[in-house]
């Protein structure tokens, strides 16, 4: 097996990680354009590591213009093997309290103006995302979460919505009651398509932030309110992926569910002689 080499895709409130070394910027271009900002690769731990600030430094992506796919892309030309991301949402579950950490495992993609996939015409592919993330990678976030003292909900489905704007209550009622979902927020997709498509094992953590509009108690997101919490929570995300590498070790086997694999059976387009 080769090496492991971890992605990082820190949302909004994190913008570096902490104790990396050799760390060095590096600017990388895709057939795709430029990623949100230059890629942060370093050592922690003893493991090579790739991080990536999705709205880039400063903030400067909405959800609607982040470059998914260059960001996978360059992420992907950097070597990673395993990428874990970190969004902030909005909770539709009285006990996924605002501050508390969720392991993403199901999505309802609701995002409507972004490219969606590497295939668009020339090559067709059609890869499974019947299981969007990883166990074995889930695995390990829960791991590195525990040695980190960091409070996380085992499972969740995460509803993605395009915005800016937030959602209407009938919306909000609809997702958490009819529709199942757990948490809600708008950049982890196309981003999970995507990771699937460059076989990447992918494990997606959200960060309460507030419930969203359903809840009597909370009437309407307050970004502010939004932005302390984050910002509370930023050294909680941080001292998780820290711990990651020794949660994970190095990659012995193949992984057990297929996602450095997802492309095997998935071309249609017949091979140019
Ligand atoms: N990000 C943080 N809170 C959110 C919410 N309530 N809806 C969508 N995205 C969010």
């Amino acid at each position: 097996m080769g090496d492991t080499i971890i992605g990082i895709i820190g949302g909004s409130g994190v913008y570096e990680i902490d104790g990396l070394e050799d760390a060095e910027w590096q600017v990388v271009d895709t057939p795709w354009g430029p990623p949100s900002d230059a890629l942060l690769t370093g050592r922690l731990g003893g493991m090579r590591v790739v991080f990536l600030p999705r709205h880039g430094r400063g903030h400067v992506h909405s959800p609607s213009d982040v470059p998914y796919r260059a960001n996978i892309d360059a992420l992907k030309r950097l070597g990673v093997t395993d990428l874990v991301s970190v969004s902030a949402c909005g909770s539709f579950r009285e006990e996924m309290a605002p501050g508390d950490f969720v392991l993403v495992d199901q999505f309802i993609d609701r995002t409507v103006a972004r490219p969606k996939s590497f295939f668009a015409s020339g090559c067709v592919a059609h890869v499974s995302l019947a299981h969007p993330t990883c166990d074995r990678l889930r695995g390990a976030v829960t791991r590195a979460a525990e040695a980190a003292g960091v409070t996380l909900h085992a499972r969740g489905t995460y509803l993605a919505m395009e915005g800016p704007q937030f959602s209407t209550l009938a919306e909000s009622e609809m997702y958490r009651g009819h529709w199942g979902a757990d948490v809600i927020g708008m950049t982890n997709m196309p981003e999970a398509r995507l990771a699937r498509e460059a076989e990447l094992c992918y494990a997606p953590i959200a960060m309460v932030t507030d419930y969203d509009c359903w809840h009597e108690a909370h009437g309407a997101v307050d970004v502010a309110e939004v932005i302390r919490v984050l910002t509370a929570n930023a050294s909680a995300a941080k001292a998780l992926v820290k711990a990651l590498p020794g949660a994970l070790g190095a990659r012995e086997t193949p992984c057990p569910a297929g996602c450095d694999r997802a492309l095997e059976h998935a071309i249609m387009t017949a091979p140019t002689m």
